[in-house]
């Protein structure tokens, strides 16, 4: 049967996992394609991270470091629905690739570590899905150790995220004494059972019985200590409703461990049921703002990133392409907002372990589009061309570097490569009004390790990131032009242009900014720019 492709995209759920790093990420990823029947084996997520790790040589600093610098998608199915995870880098420098990242999800799923509850990175994290209105769906991981009292963990939420926390189950002891969870919607029981197997193997197995059927799994005490807790939470915490989870005032809470594949099964019952499918995008269409749903016939949708060389055999790059409407076939061509024409002829779909070549698509899903620097982060594509979308925003950097060939015949060379980088989103490339200077910036350090291993290595090219004369950069902006004119004009010696052309104040410092500002109250200096 052939569905619309609004029914299409209402049974996508497209999510991204926000966690510290070692709550869990990768492991819980992982039982999340196992669970979802796209990997046979569990450790398949992190098996391919290494081979990628040894085969591509081009990212010397991925394997050194031991990151992982690039981000994905991976798409499975689980019951009547598609899931689009998406992968966001763990490290806390790359937060301006996380938030364009969490700028294509509908949704987020938390995960803490049940004997540390909230750590930095979550918080971060937390605070841009916040903005976003980003809904989320927390989980207590690790349950198979000593953890925190749940109480606690609770209260931790709703007292450092402000976000109200209700517990969909309840979970019995932790560690060497964790029984399992109560389902408080239906009174069942999901077990946690170890299993020792006549040559001594341990096994964990899981399986869902009545609530009378308790002595099967504990003593008498712990039955009791159960009741009793439930009882509290049911008295104490707020009961799950899912508009205030989808507004993003309410979390709802699930426990596991997914080193056991325990919960992981109720997360994906949980995200499938509450998660929200594809939302309304904000967007100018022909020019007048309005939004687009997936009701809208057309195909439309964003790019919110670039990755370059994940084939390190060819200089592709593939850019990340959030569908927001419409049934996409492959070999269409589409327009963005600039004009730029383009035949989408090998999109790619990416399944847990591999690519595959996309022949169709509907709102709600990711595909690569494989291309050669014609696409940008933020170019929205359509059918008609007449459409942008809002909020996938660029950062002012907080750090700039003036980079210089060391050869100055290479100059043009260099330039180039920077504004290949600028395009791909890596880092921003800002071009002073007066001079030949090429000012980069990053919003982290390692953002700028980055782009000098890939200059090095991909263009050959031997280059100087030396301290720059300003430190802060801010887009500048008027509603009267010729006062905008005029403020550049009188400033030349600080404006630069960024890879737009838009205009960017240089200052030494954000003292400087302010007393600038100060001085020009029509002139607004911004910290982030939406393309237009
Ligand atoms: P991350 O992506 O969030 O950084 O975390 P990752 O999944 O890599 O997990 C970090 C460590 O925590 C790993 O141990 C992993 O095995 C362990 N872990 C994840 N989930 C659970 C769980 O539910 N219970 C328990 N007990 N441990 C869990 P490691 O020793 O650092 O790595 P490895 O040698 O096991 O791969």
């Amino acid at each position: 049967m052939t569905l619309s492709p609004e029914a299409e995209a209402a049974r996508r759920r497209t999510f991204a996992i926000i966690s510290h790093p070692d709550a869990g990420k990768t492991t819980l990823t992982e039982n999340l394609l196992l669970a979802g029947g796209a990997i046979r084996l569990a450790g398949a997520v992190r098996a391919r991270g290494e081979r990628r790790r040894t085969t591509s040589d081009w990212m010397k600093i991925e394997r050194d470091r031991g990151i992982s610098v690039s981000a994905s998608v991976m798409t499975f199915e689980y019951d009547d629905c598609v899931f689009n995870l998406l992968d966001t880098p763990g490290h806390e420098d790359f937060s301006e690739d996380t938030y364009r990242t969490l700028t294509a999800a509908d949704s987020a799923v938390m995960v803490l570590d049940a004997a540390k509850g909230i750590e930095p990175q979550t918080l971060k994290l937390f605070e841009v899905c916040r903005l976003r209105d980003i809904p989320i769906i927390t989980y207590i991981n690790k349950m198979d150790r000593e953890a925190q009292d749940p109480f606690a963990l609770l209260d931790e939420i709703e007292q450092k995220l402000a976000l109200s926390a209700s517990p969909l189950y309840w979970p019995q002891g932790s560690g060497e004494r964790f029984r399992g969870m109560k389902d408080l919607r239906t009174g069942e029981f999901v077990t946690y059972r170890r299993i020792v197997g006549a040559d001594g193997a341990v096994t964990f197995a899981t399986d869902r019985i009545g609530g009378n059927a308790l002595a099967e799994v504990m003593d008498e005490a712990e039955q009791e200590e159960l009741a009793g807790q439930a009882d509290m939470a049911a008295g104490v915490c707020p009961a799950y409703e899912r508009q205030s989870y989808r507004e993003g005032h309410m979390t709802p809470v699930v426990f596991g461990s997914a080193l056991r594949h325990f919960g992981v099964k109720e997360l994906l019952d949980t995200l499938r049921a509450e998660a929200p499918p594809p939302r309304a995008q904000k967007a100018t269409v022909k020019g007048q703002p309005g939004e687009i749903g997936t009701d809208n016939k057309e195909v439309t949708g964003f790019v919110f990133k670039i990755q370059a060389n994940m084939d390190p055999n060819h200089r592709d790059r593939i850019a990340f392409f959030r569908m927001v409407s419409g049934r996409f076939q492959r070999g269409m061509r589409l327009k963005t907002a600039q004009g730029k024409q383009l035949g989408v002829t090998s999109p790619v779909m990416f399944l847990a372990q591999d690519r595959e070549i996309a022949d169709e698509a509907f709102g709600g899903d990711v595909i690569g589009i494989p291309n050669h620097g014609a696409l940008r982060v933020g170019d929205a594509l359509s059918e008609s061309g007449t459409v942008q979308f809002a909020g996938i925003p660029n950062f002012a950097p907080e750090i700039l570097r003036r980079a210089r060939p060391k050869d100055p015949m290479k100059s043009k060379h260099l330039r180039k490569a920077l504004e290949g980088l600028a395009e791909e989103g890596v880092t921003q490339l800002f071009t002073p009004e007066i001079g030949a200077d090429m000012i980069v910036g990053a919003v982290g350090q390692l953002q700028i390790e980055v782009m000098a291993e890939r200059v090095a290595t991909e263009n050959n090219l031997d280059v100087l990131f030396e301290p720059a004369p300003y430190n802060v950069a801010r887009w500048i902006s008027a509603d009267d032009r010729a006062k905008l004119e005029a403020f550049a004009e009188k400033n030349r010696a600080s404006m630069a242009k960024d890879l737009d052309g838009a205009p960017v104040y240089l200052a030494k410092n954000t003292w400087d900014v302010g007393y600038v500002q100060d001085k020009n109250p029509d002139i607004r200096f911004t910290k982030t720019k939406e393309r237009a």
